[in-house]
């Protein structure tokens, strides 16, 4: 027998295998500890909980390694292309030439709305915030396709999925875009790359067509690729959770985006450029804000600092802010809230508090900024952030149903409340 974990409960022993992943992390396997012992663990926000086995993103936030399907994120995001990337999440391996051409051929097809969807638009209003619009369109396509919401789908059935989310989040995004502007939708346009055609769709009017400019759509593959997948976070556990009961792909991934949205995970891209733009208005008083998250009578925060894994500098942080200089010097774009980041940042670093607690810059602090440069509205960066998590919320959906040990996430809990009393008539009470 390999190494085993003891626990001791009123003098009694018992011992539960130890697992190893493929990088020498390990976890005690408490799957029996309820049907052995009746007690059960407790773990607040999961922490310290494995909730499954998967072969898709390994992370290490100790020495910040990211590598989706064991090739690093610096390497990715260096040679490939999003939806290369995006093949690699959900199949495993890096396609072949003619394998990701029949991946992607059908994407022109499915860029394409149904019409009817047009009305469920135009039933939102614009003021709403997009992350809604898009969680509800993402749901809403299940019902253009109900030969696809079977428990099991055929690998022909999934691969249509799986194409048509990555090129209906690509659309959808961009009509929100357009919802909240009061414009008309622009169709895509035949011959455009992915991200040509999100910007196309976006930013393309009657009047006149964008010019995609290199810089730009550089810019976006990385950001897509960088935000494509980092395992277990609140999002795609969520898809995972939802998807566990046999809910389809389509109200998994809505689901999703509803995670992301919060602004402790997707949503703090937004809060971030709020954020900055809060110190600006403050008259820049950067010290004012940082004595405000460190109090701990407030429930402010820094946004775009911390992360649940990354104890050190979140690799994704790394590139994006190397990349964050060099997109505003070629583009010529001058923004007074980088400078204010920069200083936030140096300040944050030589904090004790931040320094304690290991809070370094996430994925979310500079990304905005880059968004921001492109001409993307804040209230739109969350939305991104899921065009570029599609990939990886399909992988995990298909990793945890081809799995033959997945069962329903069903946790448990420690009942608190009030132990056994009758009920009250209301004239009584
Ligand atoms: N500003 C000030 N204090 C913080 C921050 C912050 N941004 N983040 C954590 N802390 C403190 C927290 O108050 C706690 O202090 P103490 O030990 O004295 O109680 C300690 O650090 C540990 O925090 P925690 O809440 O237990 O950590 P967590 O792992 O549960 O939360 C987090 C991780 C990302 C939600 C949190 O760091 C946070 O709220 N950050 C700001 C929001 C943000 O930038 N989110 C984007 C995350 S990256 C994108 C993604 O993948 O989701």
């Amino acid at each position: 027998m390999g190494e085993t974990a003891k626990i001791i409960l009123n003098g009694q022993e018992y011992e539960f295998p130890v697992i190893e992943g493929t990088e020498k992390e390990k976890a005690i396997d408490i799957s029996a500890l309820r049907a052995t012992t009746s007690y059960i663990t407790l773990d607040n926000g999961f922490g310290n909980t494995g909730a499954t086995k998967s072969a898709i993103t390994f992370l290490n936030g100790e020495k910040a390694i990211l590598r989706y399907r064991g090739i690093p994120i610096e390497q990715i995001c260096e040679h490939s292309t999003f939806i290369e990337t995006s093949y690699l999440l959900i199949y495993g391996e890096l396609p072949t030439k003619s394998e990701l051409e029949k991946f992607e051929a059908p994407f022109e097809k499915y860029y394409k709305l149904h019409p009817d969807m047009l009305n469920c638009f135009a039933g939102y209003p614009q003021a709403g915030h997009p992350m809604g619009l898009l969680s509800s369109m993402m749901c809403s396509l299940s019902g253009y396709y109900p030969e696809l919401l079977k428990p099991s789908l055929s690998d022909d059935e999934f691969e249509e999925t799986a194409a048509e989310l990555l090129a209906k989040v690509n659309t959808i995004s961009a009509c929100t875009f357009k919802k909240m502007q009061g414009q008309d939708f622009v169709e895509p346009k035949e011959g455009y790359s992915y991200i040509e055609n999100f910007l196309h769709m976006m930013f393309s009017t009657r009047e006149k067509e964008y010019e995609c400019n290199e810089t730009i759509v550089a810019a976006l593959r990385k950001l897509f690729i960088l935000h494509a997948d980092h395992e277990q976070n609140c999002s795609t556990s969520s898809v995972r959770l939802v998807g566990s009961s046999w809910a389809n792909l389509f109200a998994s991934i809505s689901a999703g985006v509803s995670a992301l949205w919060g602004p402790l995970h997707g949503g703090a891209n937004q809060k971030v450029v709020e954020m900055l733009e809060e110190i600006q208005a403050s008259g820049g008083d950067i010290d004012k804000f940082i004595a405000r998250a460190k109090d701990k009578n407030d429930t402010y925060r820094l946004m775009g600092f911390g992360h649940r894994v990354y104890k050190n500098y979140d690799p994704r942080a790394t590139i994006i802010k190397k990349d964050c200089e060099r997109i505003f010097d070629t583009l010529g774009v001058t923004d007074p809230l980088l400078d204010i980041a920069l200083k936030l940042e140096a300040k944050v670093l030589r904090d004790d508090y931040f320094v304690e607690r290991k809070l370094y810059p996430n994925v979310d602090f500079y990304s905005g900024l880059i968004y921001k440069a492109i001409g993307i509205p804040t209230v739109m960066f969350p939305v991104l952030f899921a065009i570029g998590r599609m990939p990886g919320w399909i992988a995990h959906w298909k990793e945890m149903k081809e799995n033959p040990e997945s069962r329903i996430g069903r946790p448990r809990q420690i009942y608190t409340g009030s132990t056994e009393r009758d009920y009250v008539p209301i004239d009584q009470r």
